[in-house]
């Protein structure tokens, strides 16, 4: 007997259940890879001297792995009780504690990062019985620093929530923050968190970046601050509910020009939030765009030497060298443009 149906599509292929449709979770979110297994017990039942059958406990070894490509690397392997976790996964997966009971050996991931998305296979060996399974995982979701366009450290804590809303994300929590740090995020500005501490992620300790770690990689932490002090914030989008194109014309654009040429194809020019959901989705390209908030940035999705120095991310153009300041309006360049679904 299998328990509940899953809540997703199932195609049955002898032991093999397959699913279709991928499971989808958020960066520091949770998520549960389903596996589910029958659960007939398969081993003969052994007469006590009383006369009484005593089922023994099936063998019973639960493993996954997640696959890349040619490579596949240990998740979590369950046999006889005995647990152990590959080290990238240490506190962020789990299985039931009796899946014997349930049929149940569903893996449940927390603290989701980027590079979790991909294959995962689930062997389950019990009694005579083998069962496997892939499930595809994505990881939504991107944490990105945002400045406002007069200068560097102008935010305070309510002008800071607000800026991420106004670009169409949220100010990120800490745990969004710290999955994006473990995905490899650094940047060496201070910015507002949602908890109203002022945090910032370094991967490459360096000078002028060691903050309380000292030489050691994580998240910097100024802990928590008055409301009126003020820094930059980092702000979090999740998926996109649209489209975001760059303006298919040859000529370069004003800011206001920019904004005319997306209403010809009945879009609007996208908002910083929306080009990073974007680029989390693939999008690329080695132009600078004018965006809604009068900023002007351009998405790097494959590393390439001759397109922002074989950097990954959405990179930004300032007015000045300090890193500080969105260009003149009168500077002509490309339009990143954004369309919603219908
Ligand atoms: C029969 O024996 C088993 C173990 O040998 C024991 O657990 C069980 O309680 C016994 N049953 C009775 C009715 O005595
Ligand atoms: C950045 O440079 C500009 C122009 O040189 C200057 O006006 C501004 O004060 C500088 N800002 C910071 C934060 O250093």
């Amino acid at each position: 007997r299998l328990p509940n149906p899953p809540p997703l599509c199932w195609s049955v292929t002898s032991n093999a259940l397959s699913i279709i449709r991928p499971v989808t979770g958020s960066l520091s979110g949770k998520v549960n890879l389903p596996c589910f297994f029958f659960r007939v017990p398969t081993s003969a039942p052994v007469i006590s001297p009383n006369g009484t059958a005593i089922y023994n406990r099936d063998y019973l070894r639960i493993k996954w792995t997640k696959i890349n490509g040619e490579d596949e690397s240990t998740v979590l392997v369950a046999q006889n009780g005995v647990i152990k976790i590959g080290s990238i996964y240490r506190n962020r997966v789990s299985v039931p504690s009796h899946p014997e009971d349930v049929g149940d050996a569903s893996l449940t991931m927390v603290k989701l990062r980027a590079s979790d998305a991909g294959t995962y296979r689930c062997e389950v060996m019990y009694g005579i019985e083998d069962t496997q399974d892939t499930v595809n995982l994505d990881v939504s979701g991107v944490v990105f620093h945002y400045r406002a366009s007069t200068s560097r450290y102008t935010l305070d804590y309510q002008k800071a929530v607000q800026a991420c809303k106004d670009i169409d994300a949220t100010i990120a929590t800490s745990e969004q923050l710290k999955a994006a740090h473990e995905d490899g995020f650094d940047q060496c500005d201070a910015g507002w968190i949602a908890d109203q501490t002022v945090r910032y992620p370094i991967t490459k300790p360096r000078a002028g970046c060691y903050g309380n770690l000292q030489m050691k990689s994580g998240v910097r932490s100024y802990g928590a601050r008055k409301p009126s002090e003020r820094y930059d914030v980092y702000c979090y989008v999740d998926k996109l509910d649209g489209e975001v194109f760059f303006a298919p014309v040859i000529r370069k654009m004003t800011f206001e020009e920019a904004r005319e040429e997306c209403e010809k194809s009945s879009a609007v020019l996208a908002s910083p939030g929306q080009l990073h959901a974007a680029w989390r989705q693939g999008l690329d390209r080695c132009d600078y765009g004018w965006l809604s908030d009068g900023s002007v940035r351009h998405p790097v999705a494959v590393p390439r030497i001759q397109c922002g120095g074989g950097l990954l991310g959405v990179r930004t153009m300032y007015r000045y060298r300090n890193q500080t300041g969105f260009p003149e309006s009168t500077k002509k360049l490309g339009a990143y443009c954004f369309r919603g679904e219908q």
